[in-house]
């Protein structure tokens, strides 16, 4: 789960997926990156713990960190929050293989619309984007276990 920071969005995609993955005993590995290193070392936004500790769910102990370019051999899915992001990966991409797992987080929801996640640093709408990451994680865990 790729976003530009590390510490708003993609923390808290990290932080549903991870709790379905584990509700629905998968063995996957989720993990999250930024596309920058701005915030390396830090922990999420304290509006993304925040939102994510009204609905039960703990991401405080997460730390930020810039996507590398083997997590394009260590996953086989590169979740991104919208076209910055795709665009910043593609760029380090080497190959047709890396670049085919680079996938808009919300196409899971919306197909083929490439919608984005918006990214709340500066407008807040923590909610919103909870919602929708909340959307997306259960269709990736419905259409990877196919239910
Ligand atoms: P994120 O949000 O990409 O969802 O983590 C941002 C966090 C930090 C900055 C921009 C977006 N920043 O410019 O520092």
């Amino acid at each position: 789960m790729v976003c530009l920071g590390n510490i708003c969005r993609s923390p808290i995609a990290e932080g549903l997926l991870s709790s379905k993955v584990a509700t629905n005993a998968l063995n996957w590995t989720v993990d999250s990156a930024g596309t920058s290193g701005f915030h390396n070392g830090d922990g999420p936004d304290r509006r993304s713990i925040a939102e994510c500790a009204q609905h039960g769910l703990d991401i405080s102990n997460q730390i930020s960190r810039e996507f590398l370019i083997e997590d394009f051999d260590r996953f086989d899915l590169i979740l991104v929050m919208d076209a910055s992001n795709y665009q910043a990966l593609r760029q380090k991409a080497r190959n047709k293989q890396d670049i085919d797992k680079i996938k808009l987080i919300l196409n899971f929801v919306y197909p083929n619309e490439n919608r984005a996640v918006p990214d709340p640093y500066y407008n807040n709408g923590f909610d919103h984007v909870y919602r929708l990451l909340d959307q997306a994680t259960d269709q990736i865990i419905a259409e990877y276990i196919g239910t």
